[in-house]
């Protein structure tokens, strides 16, 4: 890919950005997404100009008109990726093209303006430098989170002749609290996804309806919700925010296909060109409840585990579903979990070899 972007960035930086000691302070307890860095990219985009005026700017709330289409028809696609600091100071991000590339397939399928893939990582790589201060050291990263919305100011429902791409950045610590297994609530009342509709991108509208399931599985003492196929409500698909895992007694491992229901996760993908790499049978094919309940009740079934840019590997340790409980293993993190988890993440932050070229070096 060639690393010039069509688009220069009008660089304006921050007059009065955070105070360093008020920055380490900021790092040194570190949550998810509620910290942010002092600056923001932004580039405009309208029907018959194209893309212009992209700018590097102070973070800074948003005027927005209430007639702006994106607050009545939800016209919005997001990405959401990671930087980590690396040994000697520098910063890298995991796989960058991949989040553009999916940002370009979310952004047809809402029939939005395609952003070109060269724009969109030398805008995180932009962001990255001028708030690299902001990368943590140690466990944590810097979460990148580019999104777009429709800006035309207008109450009729058609693609919007107007937009705007944002990216944001935060750095962040673990997704969950906890580093033990999560408990997981199967939601049998909610769908997420149904074929030909939008499960396949990154569209705000999927996690709104994604809402209430997860309400409900919170008030089942659970951490995350697994949504059933829309169609016979019988076949695992993904969590609210992660794909899944299965890991069995022979060693081999398996993944619900993805088929237009299910987001193609980046970490998804990595993991089964890792497990590739080590030998690890894996297949991609539907898995039903049933099963699930009875592998893990014959101990067939070893472990289970979530995947994505937030969680990394985040091992499951209970499923919940309103017929009853089941428990996978021995109820925490399983041996196969930890492996592959340490290996993504020693990839990731270039203290292991790289030889798929998944890290772009940003400084
Ligand atoms: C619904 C859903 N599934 C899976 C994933 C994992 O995708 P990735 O590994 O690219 O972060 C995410 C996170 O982006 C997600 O929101």
């Amino acid at each position: 890919m060639s690393r010039s972007s069509p688009v220069t960035f009008a660089r304006e930086p921050h007059p009065a950005p955070t105070p360093p000691d008020r920055r380490a302070a900021l790092l040194h307890d570190l949550a998810f997404g509620r910290t942010f860095t002092d600056h923001m990219v932004t580039i405009r985009y309208v029907e018959g100009r194209g893309w212009h005026d992209a700018k590097l700017a102070p973070r800074a709330p948003l005027a927005m008109d209430p007639a702006s289409a994106v607050l009545h028809y939800s016209q919005q696609i997001f990405e959401g990726l990671k930087a980590y600091r690396t040994a000697d100071g520098g910063a890298v991000m995991f796989r960058p093209l991949e989040n553009a590339r999916r940002f370009q397939r979310s952004a047809e399928r809402l029939a939005m303006p395609v952003l070109p893939e060269a724009t969109f990582v030398a805008a995180l790589d932009e962001l990255i430098k001028i708030d690299r201060a902001w990368v943590p050291d140690g466990d944590g990263s810097l979460y990148l989170r580019p999104f777009m919305f429709a800006t035309e100011v207008f109450l009729g429902v058609k693609p919007s002749a107007e937009y705007l791409f944002i990216v944001i950045a935060s750095p962040v610590g673990s997704y969950f609290k906890s580093k033990d297994a999560v408990a997981l609530w199967v939601s049998q009342d909610f769908t997420r996804a149904a074929p030909d509709g939008t499960g396949a991108v990154k569209c705000g509208g999927n996690y709104a309806a994604s809402l209430l399931a997860q309400l409900e599985g919170i008030k089942h003492g659970c951490d995350q919700v697994v949504f059933l196929d829309a169609v016979e409500r019988r076949w695992v698909e993904e969590l609210g925010g992660m794909n899944v895992f299965f890991v069995f007694d022979d060693g081999s491992m398996l993944t619900p296909p993805i088929g237009g229901t299910i987001l193609p996760g980046i970490t998804r993908a990595s993991i089964l060109t890792m497990a590739g790499d080590m030998g690890i049978p894996v297949r991609e094919a539907p898995y039903s409840l049933e099963q699930w309940r009875a592998d893990a009740a014959s101990g067939r079934l070893k472990e289970t585990f979530a995947c994505g840019t937030a969680a990394v590997l985040t091992p499951i340790g209970t499923v919940k579903t309103r017929d009853g409980d089941f428990t996978i293993g021995n109820g925490g993190p399983g041996t196969r979990t930890e492996e592959l988890r340490s290996a993504l993440i020693d990839i990731q932050r270039c203290r292991a070899p790289d030889p798929h070229g998944w890290v772009h070096k940003v400084l």
